[in-house]
Order: C-alpha cells, then structure tokens, then sequence
C-alpha cells in the first residue's frame, strides 16, 4: 500500500513509499484494531518536519511517514476489542507510552523521558497511508453525526488539554472563575480553543495579525468572540480597554508573542503556552519587570503539548456540543482538500501557502 513519507533531517524530502500491508496479528492478545484511513491532517508540526527543523524515523528506516491527524473506520477487530466495531468512524491518539510512571498510567503526554514517540512526528511511523492497526487502548470512536468533521478530532484534543491543564492547576486557588480569556493565534488551536472556551461562557478574544474581515475572524465571531488584529491594536492596548485576562492560551508559534503576553496577564492568572518553536529565533525581554509582575500577582505558566485518550474523548463531546450551539461553523476550518495520496505535492504546496487555513488529505473514499 502507498504512504507519504519523507527522510527527516533532509528538507522537502516527502515522497510516496510502498509498505506491506498491516494484519489485526500484528497487534498481540486480540488487542488490534485495523482500520481503513479516510483522512489526515496536517499542520505546523509537519510544515516544519518538510523543513527538516523537527521530527526523527523509527529505529532502522530512513524514512517516517507522515500524518498525525487521522480519521478512518474500523475493518477488523481483535477478539479482545468491544468497544468499537467493524463500521465504526474513529480516530486515534499521537503518542505511544515509554517507561516514566505517567506513561504507565495512561498520561504518556506528561512523560518524563526525554524520547517521546509519537506516530507521524517521532521515531514512529504515522497515518498517512491506507490502512493501520493499533492496540485497541489509542482508538477513540467519533459519532457518525460527526463524521464530516473528522481531522478536527486530534487538534481539538490538544486544545481541550491546554484549557483543562489549565483548570487543574489553577484549583491552587481555591476559587477562580475566568472571566476573559486571550487566545493568541487564529489558526486551528486558537479557533479549536476560542470554540471550547466560549462553550463555557468565558468572554473570549481572538487575536492574530491579519486584519478582519477574513475566514479566521468570521469563524472565532461565529463562535461568540471578539476578533482582534494586532495590526490595529497591540496586546497591551487590547488589555488597557478590555481588562486584563485571566486566562491566556498562546498558539502562533511565535515565541515573542509568548513572551510580550507575559506582560498582559491578570493577577492570579493562567497562561498556556502550546506552540511548538522549532527555529532559533531569540529576544530581549523586560524581565525585571516581569518577574516582579509574576510574583506579586502569583500567576501561573504552564506548557501543554500532546493529548491523552480522554482529551480525545471531553474534546470530540465538545464537537457535537458545538454543533449544536453554533451550527455549521466548525466545518468551515476544513478549508483545503487534496485527493489522493499521490498528489502529496499539491499538499505541502498548501502546507505551506500562509493563506490556507486547514490543509487535509482524502485518502479513501469513505
Ligand atoms: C501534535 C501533538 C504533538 C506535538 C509535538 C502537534 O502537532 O498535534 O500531538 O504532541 O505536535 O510533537
Ligand atoms: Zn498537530
């Protein structure tokens, strides 16, 4: 069967390859689920592993097959598997368990070793081909209802992670409602997360660089928030009018905004920061000041990256609740279809035009 690949480390190497095709035996114990792809997502991470800035091949291949986004249905199950069947729409979490405690324990997205693996970025190989299998503990099943959503699923997860790690942490406080939330970043984290918080009341901005009117302002002003332009108005001008935020999820991939956003956090708040910089970009701060900002306001930084099955689970009842609240509006993130796996080309030509918002892949007709 074909699958892109490309050889990490060696820039704009993606290519197909042949793979043999995988059997339910290749999972142990009557654990495999087999699973015919439909579509796959791409995003930043895979931008920047085509630029060779990010990702590794298994141990003993020189190529990884790409895609980390995956959507499909069930051909075959394992005896031991009854919680999804042949039929059923899925998808299926990113990163597999190494050896800390929290991989043991379901949290391999905390690990504490340094080698993570994580099918289509790291050391593993990922979805994008025709069929997988894998062990039945990473399949999620996703409603039929919601099956014309299906690469959101993975993204949503990750956005569902940072807002909860961030609830978790902030019970420091014993009370704390967020009542304004940042969202720095309009591409599909930051529109993922404006859904999510805005299904909890939170008053939310959307903020990024391009002027509206554009597809990203329309999208987060569909879910109830306010689109911002940094363009007309700076972070710390945005503060002045609007109040300081409580909360503040970071994801434009661009570390000094992550930096500047520091200097806008509300006392006792929470900041994100979910973009994954793999260039060397590096800049002056005011870190007396912000230092001090940060102690006498007790506020909190977190990082969050990865997403564990019951993100996958809290995130996609977040979909269909979406839907119902503001319909329709989640499918217009799915932007940019291409077809087939050989016309792979056409998708990092995508990939790579700053004016797409949501590249995917049709791989099988469902
Ligand atoms: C993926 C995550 C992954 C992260 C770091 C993101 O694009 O969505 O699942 O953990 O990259 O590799
Ligand atoms: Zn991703």
């Amino acid at each position: 069967m074909k699958a892109v690949a490309v050889y990490p480390g060696k820039a704009h190497s993606v290519h197909l390859e042949e793979l043999p095709r995988p059997q339910l035996s290749d999972v142990p114990n009557g654990r495999g689920v087999l699973v015919k792809v439909l579509k796959v997502g791409v995003d930043a991470t895979d931008a920047e592993i085509n630029e060779a800035l990010y990702g590794n091949a298994p141990v003993g291949s020189d190529f990884l097959v790409l895609g980390h986004e995956c959507f499909g249905r069930v051909e075959a199950v394992g005896p031991s598997v009854t919680h999804v069947r042949p039929g059923d729409y899925v998808t299926s979490t990113v990163r597999r368990p190494g050896g800390s405690i929290f991989d043991r324990i379901g949290r391999s997205d905390i690990t504490t070793e340094e080698v993570y693996y994580e099918r289509g970025i790291n050391l593993l190989h990922g979805y994008m081909t025709e069929y997988f299998v894998d062990d039945l503990e990473y399949i999620i099943k996703v409603p039929e209802s919601l099956k014309h959503l299906h690469v959101l699923c993975e993204p949503a997860s990750v956005a569902y992670k940072a807002i909860d790690e961030a609830m978790h942490a902030q019970r420091r406080l014993q009370v704390w409602e967020p009542k304004t939330a940042f969202v720095l970043g309009s591409g599909q984290i930051g529109l993922l997360t404006t859904m999510i918080l805005r299904l909890r009341g939170i008053r939310t901005f959307t903020i990024a660089r391009s002027e509206a009117p554009n597809l990203k302002a329309e999208i987060a002003a569909a879910f109830g928030s306010t689109y911002v332009s940094t363009k007309k108005t700076s972070l710390k001008e945005l503060a002045q009018k609007v109040g300081k935020p409580d909360l503040i999820i970071e994801s434009t991939g661009h570390s000094g905004v992550a930096f500047e956003a520091m200097e806008i956090l509300n006392l006792n708040g929470a900041m994100v920061w979910t973009s994954i910089t793999g260039g060397q970009r590096s800049i002056q701060v005011p870190s007396d000041k912000i230092n001090l900002e940060w102690v006498l306001g007790n506020k909190l930084l977190l990082g969050s990256v990865n997403s564990n099955y019951r993100h996958f689970e809290k995130a996609i009842a977040d979909l269909g609740y979406a839907e119902q609240m503001f319909p329709g509006v989640l499918q217009r993130i799915l932007t940019h279809p291409v077809h087939g796996l050989e016309n792979y080309q056409k998708m990092i030509e995508l990939l790579e035009d700053p004016s797409t918002l949501k590249v995917f892949m049709n791989v099988s007709e469902d």
